[in-house]
């Protein structure tokens, strides 16, 4: 595995790839690195000739308020993981290489980004959207894959390449869960013993969504009250939203649709905010 750390230098080496007629599947991420992240570069080596990796804790997604400085970082261990998955290349940019000085142009998708997670955090997705259209113009992939842990991203990393006639797949993959059912997450690094045990709240939460919605309850407004009392036997819990909208448009729904309803929730562990979601 090949470390790059420009994006001149990574731009140069897919050129040279597409030159050759080899096909790159690509993976972002930020680094401190799960099987979340891993059951993604597998799926990219399973289809493409070349995969590249990149880890980079992007400034721009992040609210002054928020975790940028203590976010969690182990690149020799990431390096180890990814050498291991046969990954060919680790893009791993400075944060002034990526954002030299006089940098000003930024990337935004409308509408998509205001509900969920937009609404408690505004300037996220447009730092998202900017590092991943950036990235994706340095490594030049066929293919690129996002986990649907973070499902709002994933439409709006899908919105933005059909919006822009990005010649890139979007590929989706599932979300991979602790033996609990705790969504993997490098957040869940910030969790003491006690917090860990209570962060299973989320699932639960979603598996009563899941138990209603299967034996016939429609109404949102009821599973999301029902959803709220299974948090609320977590005392270390409080909930930030429990939304339930279309997977098309993330319209907030009154009513399930089927095979079109994203159940989503953030909730505060003590002083770590999580996410979790299932797909209806
Ligand atoms: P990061 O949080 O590091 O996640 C990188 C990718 O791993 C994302 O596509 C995310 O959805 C996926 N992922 C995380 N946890 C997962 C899990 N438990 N199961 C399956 N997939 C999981 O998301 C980002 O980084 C950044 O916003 C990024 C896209 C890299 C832009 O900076």
């Amino acid at each position: 595995m090949v470390v790059v750390d420009t994006p001149q230098r990574m731009q140069e080496i897919a050129n040279k790839l597409k030159r050759e007629g080899k096909s790159i599947g690509f993976v972002p991420t930020m680094g401190y690195l799960h099987e979340g992240h891993l059951s993604l570069v597998r799926e990219a080596r399973k289809h493409n000739d070349t995969v590249v990796v990149s880890i980079f804790v992007n400034p721009l997604q992040f609210a002054p308020n928020e975790d940028l400085d203590r976010y969690p970082r182990d690149f020799k261990r990431d390096e180890q993981l990814l050498e291991n998955e046969q990954v060919d290349y680790l893009f791993y940019p400075t944060v002034e290489n990526m954002y030299p000085q006089g940098f000003q142009s930024f990337v935004e998708v409308e509408k998509l980004t205001k509900p969920l997670e937009g609404r408690s955090r505004p300037t996220h997705f447009r730092g998202v959207t900017t590092v991943v259209l950036k990235l994706f113009n340095i490594v030049k992939p066929d293919k690129a894959y996002f986990g649907k842990k973070d499902a709002q991203q994933l439409l709006v990393i899908k919105r933005m390449v059909e919006d822009l006639n990005l010649d890139i797949d979007v590929v989706g993959m599932p979300i991979v869960r602790e033996e609990d059912g705790l969504a993997l997450s490098s957040r869940n690094k910030y969790l003491n013993e006690e917090e860990r045990k209570q962060a299973v709240c989320l699932y639960k939460a979603l598996l009563r969504a899941k138990e209603l919605i299967e034996t016939g309850v429609e109404e949102s407004k009821k599973i999301i009250e029902e959803m709220e009392k299974a948090i609320k036997q977590y005392e270390l819990a409080k909930i930030d939203y429990i939304s339930i909208n279309r997977l098309s448009d993330l319209e907030e729904l009154q009513k399930i649709e089927k095979n079109n309803t994203l159940v989503s929730l953030a909730v505060f562990i003590g002083n770590t905010r999580l996410i979790d979601n299932m797909w209806f």
